[in-house]
């Protein structure tokens, strides 16, 4: 417990007033809860366990650690490992169709510390960033940290709605970015669609912005493979990727494309940061995803795994809940988004979800203003199927108790 200062203690240290006001990610608040042995967690964006290619890394690590320890135990470059820049970047061309060279990836901790130093290079203070609502939380603390000002465009079924976004521009709103998932979106698992692609590189190259494009979960999908993403359509483009949805987030290593012009000044900042990516999670990475047969069958395996979740959570809550709960249908990724129908505030549900041992993430989290209390964020990826459908009976037992007490 704290005790009042004595007169000569020192006064506490001045804090950052960007720092001092930065909201806490109510996902990673509530891990230590989730954590629980008896807790089925719907809450945080947790890749399966079970699907988590360990066996392949352990004989992996064992090869590298005997073999390669001066690239993957010694410090490295700044840039990253070089074999897995250069997969990134034939990676990045497919996709676009354009090529993306090495030289143009910088390996990240994470995409998460992409976002943070790509934002901190672009936004001076009050500098207005667009972000998509309800968009990714960990973007929301990463670009108010930089002291950039959040312009809120809201994402309907097709993505970040690019008609509005053209209408605030047209207006005179003048972004330095903007910032969006494009493929199966966290929270709301929508997928900004091809015409709005090619409508968002327009804007850009019109009026001058950077479109940051998050893209973690573009390899997740269930059937079709998502759209082309929006750099096929310009240069003003940042790419973000990473391996912690397809390999495993507790590796730390994700990816950016940066146009030339930006590419200095962000490995400057990751200098000051942290010098390098984790170097044995970058070769290690780059080993397993070198064997392109194996690679393919690992997605495969993904998406199959994935896909099944999201219908077995989807069929449980349209039984448990039905005529309550509206929900999207995701095509890939890793959360089902709701909306309650009959006037539930995902808020009031959560404390009665954790007692009986569920937890889901309130969908008026993930905006920057007040809004979306009837909406919840249901990841469908850390379960098996069978514990999927009994996360859904015991969120359905916390809905009628709430019901009982209002
Ligand atoms: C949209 C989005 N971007 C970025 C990240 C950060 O991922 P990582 O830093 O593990 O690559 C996440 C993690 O959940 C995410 O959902």
């Amino acid at each position: 417990m704290l005790t009042s200062l004595s007169p000569n203690a020192p006064a506490p240290p001045r804090i950052n007033p960007l720092v001092g006001r930065l909201r806490s990610s109510a996902i990673r608040d509530m891990l230590a809860v989730t954590q629980r042995p008896d807790m089925l967690s719907l809450g945080g964006g947790m890749p399966a366990n079970d699907l988590f290619p360990a066996q392949r890394l352990a004989e992996i690590l064992v090869r590298v650690l005997d073999e390669s320890c001066d690239l993957a135990l010694q410090y490295g470059q700044t840039e990253g490992f070089a074999p897995l820049r250069s997969w990134v970047g034939g990676y990045e061309s497919a996709r676009c169709g354009r090529t993306v060279g090495g030289e143009q990836v910088l390996i990240t901790s994470g995409s998460q510390q992409a976002l943070d130093l790509v934002a901190r290079t672009l936004c001076s203070p009050g500098e207005a960033i667009v972000f998509e609502e309800p968009g990714y939380l960990g973007a929301l603390q990463a670009l108010q940290a930089s002291g950039g000002r959040l312009v809120p465009v809201p994402v309907d079924e097709d993505g970040l709605d690019v008609t509005e976004l053209a209408g605030r521009l047209a207006a005179g709103l003048r972004p330095v970015a903007v910032y969006a998932v494009t493929s199966f979106q966290n929270p709301s698992g929508a997928t900004l669609s091809d015409p709005r692609r090619r409508a968002l590189a327009g804007l850009a190259e019109r009026y001058g912005f950077l479109v940051i494009e998050d893209d973690p979960y573009a390899e997740l999908y269930f059937g079709d493979a998502p759209h082309p993403p929006v750099r096929t359509y310009s240069d003003n483009v940042i790419t973000l990727g990473s391996f912690s949805k397809t390999v495993a987030p507790g590796l730390r290593v994700g990816w950016v494309v940066l146009p030339p012009s930006l590419a200095p000044h962000v490995v400057r900042l990751k200098q000051a940061a942290d010098l390098h990516a984790s170097a044995l999670g970058q070769v290690a990475v780059a080993r397993l995803v070198e064997d392109t047969r194996w690679w393919r069958a690992h997605l495969d395996t993904l998406r199959a795994g994935y896909a099944e979740r999201a219908a077995a959570l989807t069929r449980a809550l349209g039984e448990s809940l039905a005529g309550r709960l509206r929900l999207n249908s995701p095509q890939g990724g890793m959360f089902l988004w709701g909306r309650f129908v009959d006037g539930t505030r995902a808020a009031k549900l959560l404390p009665l979800a954790l007692e009986r041992g569920v937890s889901f993430v309130a969908g008026e989290e993930f905006f920057t203003r007040p809004g979306g209390h009837d909406t919840l964020r249901l990841s469908y990826a850390t379960n098996r199927p069978a514990d999927l459908a009994e996360a859904a009976r015991r969120l359905a037992c916390a809905h009628a108790a709430l019901g009982d007490l209002s």
